[in-house]
């Protein structure tokens, strides 16, 4: 069994579209101040051995601009929310594709989407991007200095070095449920309880989190995202619409990301 991911791109516009041939334009391509979208469809099946294809991706393509594209242009024409116009799409998308929908991802910024799959459509995941800028020093008390340096390299300066760290929170929100949990909840949340803990700090100094000599552990990416994720997750747990967070990654460059929990 596969999985193939295809990204399907468009803008919708107020007048006529112009037509797209560039993948990153996408089709219809922006005109003014249309708007852009990225839709991840990731199928999952068996494939064909004369083809080796699960499914040909221009059919992808055509079944998303056949189909859900009418849809995300009334969504924006009327202003509708986009988890509940997802699972419309999610629903056509399921009914008309010829191989199984895994999911169906709708980036709504390069840095925030929505994802929904057709076996929980009273469900979607938001995915947000948040950042903050911290120093931190690698250096375990129960290795020796050498073996410190000889661990962690240039991140063993004994004054600590800094990074631009990139977190994202995944939560799952219920669609039927009353009051919603938005984006902005998780913008509120986030910002309180990680991103100004953290934002210009040095983490093993200023944060008992990291202070070895107080408890904390060791700010090794792995560690971040697993704090994170525990300040984050009683508190999204608490808002009254029971959301739920189910992970947290935390990049420490673009090279180099922490997810947890696995
Ligand atoms: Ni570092």
């Amino acid at each position: 069994m596969h999985l193939l991911t295809r990204s399907v791109r468009f803008a919708i516009n107020h007048g006529v579209s112009p037509p797209g041939s560039n993948g990153f334009a996408g089709n219809p391509a922006i005109d003014g101040f249309g708007r852009w979208f990225e839709l991840l469809v990731t199928c999952r099946g068996n494939i064909d051995p004369v083809t080796g294809y699960l499914i040909d991706i221009k059919a992808v393509d055509s079944h998303v601009r056949t189909h859900a594209l009418p849809l995300f242009e009334r969504a924006v024409s009327e202003r509708l929310d986009p988890a509940q116009t997802l699972q419309s799409v999610v629903r056509v998308l399921s009914g008309s594709l010829p191989v199984p929908l895994q999911s169906v991802r709708l980036c709504l910024t390069p840095y925030h989407d929505l994802e929904m799959a057709p076996s929980d459509t009273a469900h979607a995941l938001i995915r947000q991007r948040f950042d903050f800028s911290a120093a931190h020093r690698l250096h375990s008390p129960a290795l020796s200095d050498a073996e410190n340096l000889k661990l962690y390299g240039k991140c063993n300066n004994p004054r600590g070095h800094g990074h631009n760290y990139i977190v994202q929170p995944v939560v799952q929100v219920r669609l039927d449920g009353a009051p919603a949990f938005s984006l902005a909840d998780l913008e509120s949340i986030t910002d309180s309880a990680v991103i100004k803990h953290f934002d210009h700090k040095h983490l093993n100094e200023d944060t008992t989190e990291f202070n070895v000599n107080q408890g904390g552990v060791l700010p090794s990416v792995e560690n971040i995202a697993r704090i994170c994720y525990e300040r984050l997750g009683p508190v999204i747990a608490a808002h009254a619409a029971s959301p739920k967070l189910i992970s947290v990654t935390v990049w420490e460059t673009d090279r180099t990301s922490a997810t947890f929990p696995a």
